[in-house]
This record gives C-alpha cells, sequence and structure tokens, in this order.
C-alpha cells in the first residue's frame, strides 16, 4: 500500500539534529552520489525482538526483517547452535563441489512442501536466487517495481544477448497483456514481486494467472514478504490467492519472515536442473553455513505451526487501518512524504520519540517519492500500535493521504 502525504511543517524536531545528509556527497572525478550510512546496534536478547539497542538507548522497531519476530526464537537458535557443536560451519565450498549436506537436503524438501511444488533449490542468498534464475532465451516481462535483484539478473541476462526484455507498469495488466500480444517470442516469462516490498502493496494475482492462461507464459513471483506471512498455512501469497499451482517458479529469501539467511527457488524438477546448470550466482558461490540451513530448516517448520503470529500480523494490519483511517492491503505500510530532508526529518522525529521507522530514499526508490516504510511486526501489541501511530501523526498528516502508486517509474 503506497501512501502519499504531506509532512506537518512544525515537525517538533530538534533543530540541532544533523542536516539530512550526515557525511557528505562521495565524489571522485565526474562520479558523485550521496553516502550512505549504516548504524552499530547491539545483537538482540529479547525474544520479541521488536525493539532495538542502540549505544544506551531502546526503539520500539518497525522494520521488515523482524515481521515474524523468529530470529530469536528457542527451537530455531537451538538447531543452529546443536548443528554448529556438531559440524561447525560444516564443509565450505559451492553446492556443486562439498556445499551441500543432508541439513541443506532436508531445507529444500521442506521448501518444496511449502510452497507445494516438486523441488527447489538453495541460494545463498534471495538476491543470488533471483540472479540465478533469469539466464535464457525468452522474452522477460517484468514489472516496473520489481526488486532490485530481480531487475539486476535481468540486466545480467541482457547482456549476454540471452533475453529480450519489456517493463510493464506496475500492476497494470492491460499494459502488461498489450506487450505479451505484441511480443513474437515463443518463450516468455512474467516476473514479479508478489507483495511489493517498498509499497506494500500485492500483485494482482488473479488477473496474472488469467493472462498466463490466454498468452501461456512461465509465472515467476518473488515471495520475499509473502512466505509465511501469507497464505493458512504460510505458504505465501500464491496459496493466499489460491493459486499456487499457476505460479510456476516461486523466488524466496530466508532473510525476512525466517529470520534466517539465504534464498531459495521452488519449481519442477525440470527447472531445478537448468537453474542449477546455468544459473550463475548458484554456481559460482558458497552455499550457507550448515547451521544456517538447520536454523532455517527450523524456522520453517515453526512459521508453518505457530499460525498465531499469522493472526496477529493480520490482526496489526486491521488496528492500523482502523487508527489511521488509511486502507492498508498488508503489514508493509509505505508513506511517502516526497524529499530525501523530509523523510529523514520525519524518520528522526521518530527516533527521537523512541520508534525506529527507516526513511527510504533514492537510490531504492524514485527522487522525491521518499517515505517512511513501516512495517508491522507479529510480536507488536495493539498498545504499541497505538504509540506509534500518535508519535506518526505529529509529524505526517493523515488527513491529507490520498492513496495512489508510484506507476511507471521503470528502475531499470
Ligand atoms: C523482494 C525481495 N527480493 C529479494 C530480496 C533479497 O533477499 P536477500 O536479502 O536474501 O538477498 C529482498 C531483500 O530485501 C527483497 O525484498
Amino acid at each position: 500500500m503506497i501512501i502519499r502525504c504531506s509532512t506537518k511543517c512544525s515537525l517538533g524536531i530538534d533543530p540541532r539534529l544533523k542536516s539530512p545528509s550526515q557525511s557528505p556527497p562521495f565524489t571522485s572525478g565526474s562520479l558523485t552520489f550521496p553516502v550512505l550510512e549504516t548504524r552499530i546496534y547491539a545483537a538482540m536478547e529479547s525474544l520479541t525482538i521488536k525493539k532495538l539497542m542502540d549505544g544506551s538507548r531502546s526503539y520500539f522497531c518497525f522494520l521488515e526483517m523482524i515481521i515474524w519476530a523468529l530470529s530469536s526464537h528457542p527451537t530455531i537458535a537451538r538447531a543452529a547452535a546443536n548443528a554448529a557443536q556438531k559440524h561447525g560451519m560444516g564443509p565450505r565450498g559451492s553446492a556443486l563441489i562439498c556445499g551441500y549436506t543432508n541439513y541443506h537436503r532436508l531445507l529444500e524438501s521442506s521448501l518444496a512442501d511449502l510452497k507445494k511444488k516438486e523441488d527447489c533449490l538453495l541460494c545463498p542468498t534471495g538476491f543470488a536466487a533471483n540472479m540465478a534464475v533469469m539466464e535464457d532465451r525468452i522474452a522477460i516481462f517484468s514489472d516496473a517495481l520489481n526488486h532490485a535483484s530481480i531487475i539486476d539478473g535481468i540486466r545480467l541476462a541482457e547482456r549476454q544477448h540471452t533475453v529480450d526484455v519489456y517493463v510493464y507498469r506496475h500492476c497494470d495488466m492491460s499494459h502488461l497483456s498489450s506487450l505479451l500480444s505484441s511480443c513474437e517470442l515463443k518463450k516468455k516469462v512474467v516476473v514479479t514481486d508478489s507483495l511489493f516490498s517498498m509499497d506494500g502493496d500485492f500483485a494482482p494475482m488473479n488477473e496474472l494467472v488469467n493472462l498466463r492462461e490466454r498468452h501461456g507464459f512461465l509465472l515467476v513471483i518473488d515471495d520475499a514478504h509473502g512466505t509465511l506471512v501469507c497464505g493458512k498455512h504460510g505458504g505465501g501469497v500464491a496459496e493466499e490467492f489460491n493459486c499456487d499451482r499457476q505460479v510456476d517458479i516461486c523466488i524466496g529469501t530466508l532473510s525476512k519472515a525466517a529470520g534466517c539467511h539465504g534464498g531459495f527457488i521452488a519449481c519442477s524438477k525440470k527447472w531445478k536442473q537448468l537453474i542449477q546448470s546455468r544459473g550463475r550466482s548458484f554456481i559460482f558461490s558458497t552455499s550457507s553455513p550448515v547451521p544456517i540451513a538447520a536454523a532455517a530448516h527450523a524456522a520453517v517448520i515453526v512459521g508453518k505451526k505457530e499460525a498465531w503470529r499469522r493472526k496477529a500480523i493480520w490482526n496489526r494490519v486491521q488496528e492500523f487501518r482502523a487508527l489511521t483511517g488509511i486502507p492498508i492491503t498488508s503489514p508493509i505500510i509505505s508513506l511517502i512524504v516526497g524529499s530525501e530532508e523530509k523523510a529523514l526529518k520525519a524518520s528522526r522525529h521518530l527516533l527521537k520519540s523512541g520508534f525506529h521507522v527507516t526513511a527510504i530514499r533514492p537510490p531504492t526508490v524514485p527522487p522525491n517519492s521518499c517515505r517512511l516504510r513501516v512495517t508491522l511486526c507479529a510480536t507488536h501489541t495493539a498498545d504499541d500500535l497505538k504509540k506509534l501511530t500518535a508519535a506518526l501523526s505529529c509529524c505526517i498528516n493523515f488527513q491529507d493521504i490520498g492513496l495512489c502508486n508510484s506507476r511507471g517509474t521503470a528502475r531499470l
């Protein structure tokens, strides 16, 4: 859900707070770009992990990586610790050399099962998974707001002259349909985020399925944000829209709801063979350490079983809607405020009030569509939300909110 809103002029921000860009831009010859900064946090001990420590202060955290709060789950921590004690990090090598163990196989099977697919291929990260899929002689149709890793995968394939690329306007099915109709290549692939990471809106799954029937393309989704969060059993956005069988390839990451690390491609055995023989980011990268594979496997089991997390998160979505009047449709809420300065000011104001809500800026989003991205988490309570919306209302004009999307802003 993308929400464009205006910030209040009297943000109540301490004027002594540093200017938006804390470091001067990087310059070398004709190259100039803003420097993005990292912050150091203490590793979290809390089982709910809804708070982050930065120096001596703690903040309520509304960030995507804690959406499911599994990263500190005792079962998952134990699985990692047991595996580390038995095997250390395990064999270090690419999967095709020596890095593929019974732990990796078990994880693949559990993910294939979760996604109702014949098989699954693990990749070192979700980014690598997207890079590995986009390699063949085909026409690729890609949503304008797809994740950077999908875009880079396509760019790589484009450079090898193996694909023709068509970017359709964000979620615009008539644009996609006309591009498909005018393309003469036989093999067509449509690739889309299932739940858009920067915008919080769902891909129009039903319409995509109808188009797939008409045009016979391969439907590939990046379900990074839907996995474990959507669907009755956590199977993701395809399960939510009851179209698992119509999604041919489901890509995901284990770094979001699963709270671990690594990427995967759930697909048929035939596709797995092809991708593992051609996908460079799979072939030429070391596979995940054994404790990570063990932890991720435990996370998939726990995430499927602990349905209360799904229930809690969707309750929070409803509560946020009721508190703000904003008709959000997912736990990812994108409040577009415009300039970098406005977004950073609002984010700092929230930080001062004890809430960690990141300002998202270019290159992640187009210039002047900088935003606050709020991610609701399974362990937030109704009271946490009340406090957050009170703090948000000091810097965001909820009344001014206009629903829109960043249609047409291709990032390719
Ligand atoms: C939609 C989407 N796909 C892929 C990725 C990359 O996953 P990973 O962090 O495992 O590389 C992300 C990460 O933010 C994402 O949001």
